[in-house]
């Protein structure tokens, strides 16, 4: 089991040491580490591109949504200089000394603040990341970090919190009205109900990228994820061809279908493992999850075509997250028909 719990202390602050701790090598430095081998990027394509403004972007972000589980959206409307500030907020966040940052750390039982990733406690060894999760407002936590100076970081993060909720939103419908789900199963999308958060993600420069990892393999607990950052090292694992480097686009956001969607759409839209690599440098990631309420029943939609069964039983947001969160690897196949 993994040496730290949620809210445990992130020790990451390993500036002074030049190798990579024992707790944090994921290789041993004479393993070809095949499970960290990715598949010849030039031999492979990559996630598509898809316009928000085409008119025929549903059908688009479907198609990409059945082959990849994500894609990158340009045209999406935000202006240029909300993300940028974003990315300055994070960087500012990130670079302040551990014991500033330890003052907003996630308690135990909190969903916000300071922390090592939530799925943390699934891996024996530790990630190469810190991270910081805003719900609602992010004040309660920043004051404690920043007293007399939260409000810009505040200011920023609930604006663009409100800009990937309009996105969000409208991706949402757009994939729902498609896949033929009733207005009164939609009605949550767009209702202030709907649950946003925001986490943004820091991996500082490590000793030795190869062995460590930034962020394990995951899929993501949503129905959208939208994903800002300005660095490489996400990869998303193709069945048959491997890990897939995703490497920011000018001007787009990454966007992943997150296990709602995939169980929603009765497994028609895939939800894709991704995991995040490091290199010598310091990686900043920002993504927010959309979901639907606590209580909203997810159920799969089976088209009319009687010989459609049901590939998942039903199941609320919140026993689904229940589930997840004791059986991380396999919490998919555990409400399998
Ligand atoms: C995530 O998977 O939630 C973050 C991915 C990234 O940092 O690129
Ligand atoms: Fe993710």
């Amino acid at each position: 089991t993994h040496p730290l719990k949620l809210g445990d202390i992130i020790p990451l602050d390993f500036s002074s040491s030049p190798s990579l701790p024992d707790s944090h090598a994921w290789t041993q430095p004479n393993d070809d580490g095949d499970e960290f081998s990715f598949s010849d990027p030039a031999s492979s394509s990559s996630i598509p591109i898809i316009d928000l403004m085409d008119p025929n972007a549903t059908k688009l972000i479907a198609l990409a949504c059945e082959n990849w589980g994500a894609f990158h959206l340009k045209n999406h409307g935000i202006p240029l200089d909300v993300i940028q500030g974003v990315e300055e907020e994070v960087q500012r966040l990130f670079s302040l000394p551990s014991e500033q940052k330890m003052k907003a750390l996630r308690s135990p039982t909190g969903a916000t603040g300071y922390g090592i990733a939530r799925i943390a406690p699934f891996f024996s060894k530790c990630m190469w990341h810190e991270g910081f999760t805003i719900i609602g407002s992010p004040s309660h936590d920043a004051k404690k970090i920043w007293p007399d100076d939260y409000a810009r970081f505040c200011d920023r993060m609930e604006n663009y919190e409100k800009q990937m909720r309009i996105i969000a939103e409208r991706l949402t419908e757009m994939v729902m009205e498609l896949l033929g789900i009733s207005e009164e199963k939609r009605k949550w999308v767009g209702a202030s109900e709907a649950n946003g958060a925001l986490q943004l993600n820091f991996n500082p420069s490590c000793p030795d990228p190869n062995r460590a990892m930034g962020l394990a393999p995951h899929t993501d607990t949503s129905i959208f994820t939208i994903l800002q950052t300005p660095s490489t090292g996400l990869q998303i694992f193709k069945e048959g061809k491997g890990w897939i480097p995703v490497n920011p686009h000018p001007d787009a956001l990454i966007v992943h279908t997150g296990d709602f969607l995939h169980i929603i759409s009765n497994a028609r839209f895939s939800c894709p493992v991704h995991r995040v690599m490091l290199n010598e440098k310091k990686r900043y990631s920002v993504a927010y999850f959309y979901s639907p309420p606590m209580h909203y029943m997810l159920s799969p939609c089976v088209s009319s075509d009687l010989n459609s069964v049901a590939r998942f039983r039903d199941v609320t947001v919140e026993e689904y997250i229940g589930i997840k969160s004791q059986k991380f690897a396999d919490s998919l196949s555990f409400i399998s028909t």
